[in-house]
C-alpha cells in the first residue's frame, strides 16, 4: 500500500498524535478525528542544482509524490527551498482541497505556484489558527541568514491534548525560548549547525529550557554538505540533564504519542 493511503487510514486513539517523517524539517501529523497537516514537506531533488560547491543533493527517498500527497493542511516555517519547494507545490494535485499556510514569502511561492488565493493563509510569530480539531499556534524563530527574514516556528495541539513544537530553522537566541510558554510535550528541533541553525548543543540547551517529554532531532538527514550525527545531539541532551526525552524518528515508520 503505498504511504499516504497508510496515513490516511491510520487511526489515532483520542488524546493521541500519530506523524511521520519525510527528511530534513519535513512532517505530516495526524489527530484523532484524522486532521493531517504537513509541515516543510520537500518532496522533490530541485535543492540539487541550487549550489555548485555545496551538495545539496538528496538522500532521503521520496516517499510520497507532490501528485499523491493529499492533507488538509500544508504548512511551511519559511521560505527557503528545502521548506517551502515550489516544484513540490507546483506538482501537487490536490491544491484545491488543501489549506495553505505559511510566513507572507511562502505564500507568494504558493501564489505562484498555482494556489487559489483563498485556499492562503498568512501566519507569522503569536498568530493562532484552528482547523477541526487542530490549533496551530506561531513561535519566534531567528532568521539563519539576511536572504529571508520571515522565519517561525509551529506549536500544533491535537485534540486539546499533546503539543508538538516545531522549531523550523532558527539561529541561537532567547526568544526562541518563548515557545516554552506553550509547554509543548514533543519538541522537533533543526541540530545541524550548518547555515547557522541551531547545533545539537544549542538545541539541547533550549530543550533543557523547553522542558518537553521528548526531543526529537531533525534537518541533519537530507544533504550531504549538510549533514550532523543525532548521536551528539542525544548526548549533548544527556550533559545538559535532559534526561530520557531522545528519540530518533525512522524516515516514513508512523511514531504515536500520547499524553
Ligand atoms: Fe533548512
Amino acid at each position: 500500500m503505498n504511504l499516504m493511503r497508510t496515513i490516511r487510514e491510520f487511526p489515532v486513539p483520542r488524546g493521541a498524535v500519530a506523524m511521520w517523517w519525510f527528511g530534513q524539517n519535513g512532517y505530516i501529523f495526524k489527530s484523532p478525528e484524522g486532521t493531517l497537516a504537513g509541515v516543510d514537506l520537500y518532496l522533490t531533488d530541485s535543492c540539487r542544482a541550487l549550489h555548485q560547491e555545496v551538495n545539496l543533493a538528496r538522500r532521503v527517498p521520496v516517499l510520497i509524490s507532490p501528485e499523491d500527497l493529499d492533507i488538509d493542511l500544508f504548512l511551511c516555517t519559511h521560505n527557503h527551498q528545502d521548506h517551502t519547494d515550489p516544484e513540490t507545490i507546483r506538482n501537487l494535485r490536490h491544491k484545491d482541497t488543501m489549506r495553505f499556510i505559511g510566513p507572507m514569502p511562502s505564500c507568494d511561492v504558493y501564489r505562484r505556484e498555482g494556489v487559489e488565493s483563498g485556499r492562503i493563509q498568512p501566519a507569522w510569530p503569536s498568530c493562532r489558527i484552528e482547523e477541526r480539531d487542530l490549533v496551530l499556534d506561531g513561535t519566534f524563530a531567528l532568521p539563519t541568514d539576511a536572504s529571508d527574514l520571515n522565519h517561525m516556528g509551529y506549536v500544533l495541539s491535537f485534540g486539546g491534548g499533546p503539543k508538538i513544537y516545531v522549531t523550523g530553522d532558527t539561529a541561537d537566541h532567547e526568544l526562541v525560548h518563548s515557545a516554552a510558554a506553550h509547554s509543548p510535550d514533543v519538541m522537533i528541533t533543526v541540530i545541524n549547525g550548518g547555515f547557522n541553525n541551531l547545533s545539537h548543543w544549542e538545541a539541547a540547551r533550549l530543550a533543557k529550557v523547553i522542558k518537553p517529554r521528548v526531543a526529537i532531532p531533525c534537518h541533519y538527514d537530507m544533504f550531504p554538505d549538510n549533514s550532523a550525527d543525532p548521536k551528539l545531539f542525544r548526548a549533548a541532551l544527556a550533559l545538559n540533564d535532559v534526561r530520557g526525552a531522545y528519540k530518533e524518528l525512522t524516515h516514513g515508520e508512523p511514531f504515536v504519542f500520547s499524553r
